[in-house]
């Protein structure tokens, strides 16, 4: 893993996965997805490990599912975010088909995501069934979040969205999935859309950190996808709580700037470069064309 500095020079040490994993009984672990190098640079400051989620495919891409989601498209987003964030541990998921067909294909392919990344851990779906290759990948040196719940890749057997374990009946078998992963070595384990009193249960009985996700306030940490809890995307399940309205504070901005553009007021003289030698004589004609002779305020964009 690449070492960092922070402006001042002082190296900044990135969490890594036996990291996440102490904060069990410590401290609630935060987490966000994200997709960027941006927000990933954003979130560090807050988040303990940032997820490259394969929902990228469905927020960034706009599939329907994420079952189309390729490796390299992770592999993409997810040097982005190595980029952007010098704190938080960054997960990577392995996309549908890149690690079910057997152990060592999961190997090839997870090894392929940390070289190419520089993420500290991969993430795959499954309970009992993944519990071999969870176990084979951690023993060649790959740090494994599991993800059990709602699992969205399995979502043509699962027939929807749906919430799991709300009848009782279900309760042992997903709480032996917790056990499997857990005991194949996983080191966190993310509880996706499931009843609250379940996720509460299987937090206590597991020794690793369980992360929420439309689970249960007493899990040890808490995820979300950064674009729904933003308020950017435009449908949610039930289970997000949006803390910002980023997708009204984008469409007012748009709109301004789609003004500005038919109004030939933007840009103004400050957004222009004069010719070296004519400073004068270019703001006056830039003002003239305007008509407005020159727009007091800020730049909105911090591009150089
Ligand atoms: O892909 C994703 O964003 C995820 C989170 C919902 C946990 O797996």
């Amino acid at each position: 893993m690449s070492s960092q500095s922070t402006p001042g020079g002082a190296p900044v040490k990135r969490l890594m996965a036996p990291d996440i994993t102490a904060k069990k009984g410590v401290q609630p672990i935060v987490s966000l997805t994200s997709y960027h190098a941006h927000t990933a640079a954003i979130a560090d400051k807050y988040c303990d490990f940032l997820l490259v989620g394969d929902s990228l495919g469905m927020v960034m891409h706009g599939f329907e599912t994420t079952v189309p989601v390729t490796l390299d498209l992770m592999i993409m987003h997810g040097k982005a975010v190595v980029r952007g964030a010098k704190r938080s541990l960054v997960v990577v998921d392995m996309p549908f088909g890149s690690y079910e067909e057997s152990p060592s294909v999961a190997f090839r392919n997870a090894a392929r995501v940390m070289k190419e990344t520089d993420c500290g851990a991969v993430k795959l779906e499954g309970g009992r069934h993944m519990a071999e290759t969870i176990s084979y990948l951690v023993k060649r040196g790959i740090p494994v979040m599991a993800h059990i719940g709602l699992t969205p890749q399995s979502i043509n057997v699962l027939g929807g969205f749906k919430a799991q374990g709300r009848e009782e009946e279900q309760w042992a078998a997903i709480e032996e999935d917790a056990r499997a992963v857990s005991d194949a070595g996983a080191f966190s384990v993310v509880l996706e859309a499931m009843a609250e009193p379940l996720a509460e249960r299987i937090t206590k009985a597991i020794p690793i950190p369980t992360i929420g996700i439309g689970a249960s306030a007493a899990c040890d940490g808490q995820i979300l996808v950064m674009e729904d809890m933003l308020g950017l995307s435009p449908r949610v399940p039930k289970f997000v709580k949006e803390f910002g309205d980023i997708g009204t504070a984008i469409e007012r901005a748009i709109a301004g700037y789609a003004e500005e553009v038919l109004e030939r007021t933007f840009p103004q003289v400050e957004h222009t470069y004069a010719m070296k030698q004519g400073v004068e004589a270019t703001a006056k004609k830039v003002a003239s064309k305007s008509g407005s002779g020159g727009r007091a305020g800020k730049p909105a964009s911090r591009r150089k």
